[in-house]
């Protein structure tokens, strides 16, 4: 597969362009993106679904310029997609020839269940839950499925969407009785098993309304992708939006571009939240893009990537490890100290895994610069760890490469993110695990471990000055013993 992979959305509302670049086999991250507003369907829904010219004009430049950017990029693929609002149209075929006699740009109209079935797969492989149902808020339609244990089990495709209810209940006269009467139409025809405690959010509609939850919560991880909230706490929240005057809409922080359309998506949201008895929405960054990406990617893997892979960890790997030896050590001696020591921290073994990742990637801002390397380490762990970690997960890892030489402070920045932090003598057992595994490192060694009578007996086969140093200078959590033999 190519190393640089360009794909275009032309959704209903906004056309987007997203490329990825490979870094291995399964590794990746995104290099580029790209949107503009062409909002194909533009009165096409009081038009019997005919494109108009106006909007095809847009659409036929906005494709222009993604191709020119794809090739500046160096990307040797290019898919483009086009969604409901041209699936539906009489006239899909004059646009779809048009596209490809003006840009070359070959336009592939893909059916609902399709649609439906990208945005499960980059759920089902780039969010932090296996289990869950996407909703995918689009500007003509709105797909579900219901992914199981990370396998993605029904799709289906309803026609709401939010530019089809501004133009048909919210433009001349707003009724939003109406705009209910025909979600509900819609929601009717989903089956019973679509019920489920997590909800996977997709689409430009739902990370505009997380963005104005993220403002209101004054949360400082400003990351849409992976952000959680409760459903039952919002829905109040969502029928206040959808029930406001369009110029008061400024008031709960919508941007300007989503003023005319948010209310139907507030709307449409709010109804499926309740009818499919979701508990947790977990908002995310990815959807049909990234879904048609993956699905080239792991043709071959019936769309999941190997078991325990994980495509950010990768990548951050492939990029910006230069000793892989050294830090293999660290990560070697941290699992191990982190079994011996167990007895004495009692840790839950969930942790071993922000201990182990964090352990795997100590050394990367090294990349950057040796001088402050921990810092640049965190900063790009934070940044980079995009996909399958939980806000949770990347801030506890981050935190433990921040300060893997230093005790973690209990401060302001460890108190922003307190709701989804453990607790701190926890994170600190970790950190401190991590820090005897990256001393040990400075001896070209192999070390024994063994932990008795609250001592930790550290035994190798040469004598380990600096190390030793090192050790004894670090901050414990709690009183433990540590001896050299
Ligand atoms: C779509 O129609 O799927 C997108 O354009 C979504 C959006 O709201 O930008
Ligand atoms: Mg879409």
């Amino acid at each position: 597969m190519s190393k640089i992979v360009a794909v275009i959305d032309i959704g209903s509302n906004s056309a987007r362009m997203a490329i990825f670049r490979r870094t291995s086999r399964f590794g990746f991250s995104l290099i580029f993106e790209t949107k503009s507003k062409v909002r194909i369907s533009q009165g096409c829904y009081e038009n019997d679904g005919i494109l108009q010219d106006e909007p095809i004009n847009r659409a036929l430049n906005a494709i222009r310029d993604f191709a020119k950017l794809a090739k500046i990029h160096n990307a040797k693929k290019l898919f483009c997609v086009a969604t409901s609002a041209v699936r539906d149209a009489p006239n899909r075929n004059q646009f779809i020839s048009l596209i490809k006699k003006e840009t070359k740009v070959q336009v592939k109209v893909i059916d609902g269940q399709k649609e439906a079935f990208f945005g499960a797969v980059a759920c089902s492989n780039l969010l932090h839950k296996k289990d869950g149902i996407t909703i995918d808020i689009g500007g003509g339609s709105t797909e579900c499925a219901i992914i199981e244990n990370g396998q993605i089990k029904e799709l289906i495709s309803l026609n709401i969407g939010t530019i089809r209810l501004k133009e048909l209940f919210f433009d001349t006269k707003v009724d939003i009785e109406g705009a209910k009467e025909f979600i509900q139409k819609e929601i009717d025809k989903i089956p019973s098993s679509f019920m489920g405690e997590n909800v996977f959010g997709i689409g430009g509609t739902i990370r505009a309304l997380t963005k104005l939850i993220m403002k209101k919560e004054k949360y400082k991880i400003h990351f849409i992708h992976g952000y959680e909230f409760e459903a039952l706490r919002y829905i109040s929240y969502f029928k206040r939006i959808y029930n406001s005057e369009l110029k008061k809409l400024k008031e709960f922080g919508v941007p300007p571009d989503r003023e005319d359309n948010i209310r139907g998506g507030a709307l449409i949201f709010s109804m499926l939240l309740e009818k499919f008895n979701t508990k947790l929405v977990i908002t995310s960054g990815v959807g049909v893009r990234e879904g048609i990406f993956l699905s080239d990617l792991l043709r071959n893997q019936k769309y999941s990537f190997p078991k325990g892979f994980n495509p950010s960890y990768r990548s951050i790997l492939d990029r910006f490890i230069i000793e892989e030896k050294l830090q293999n050590n660290v990560k070697n001696n941290a699992v191990k100290l982190f079994e011996i020591l167990s007895p004495r921290h009692k840790i839950d073994r969930k942790y071993l895994f922000h201990l182990q990742t964090a352990a795997g990637l100590t050394k990367i801002g090294n990349y950057l610069s040796f001088y402050s390397s921990n810092e640049h380490s965190a900063y790009f762990i934070l940044n980079a760890l995009s996909y399958g970690y939980s806000h949770a997960d990347r801030a506890i890892i981050t935190l433990l490469v921040k300060y893997s030489d230093k005790k973690i402070p209990q401060d302001d920045e460890i108190l922003h993110i307190s709701k989804i932090m453990p607790d701190i003598l926890i994170l600190q057992w970790l950190s401190f695990i991590l820090s005897i595994a990256e001393s040990l490192s400075f001896a070209n060694d192999s070390f024994d471990f063994l932990f008795k009578n609250n001592i930790l007996y550290i035994t190798n086969k040469e004598n380990a000055y600096i190390v030793k140093e090192k050790v004894e200078s670090l901050h414990k959590p709690e009183p433990l013993g540590i001896e050299f033999i």
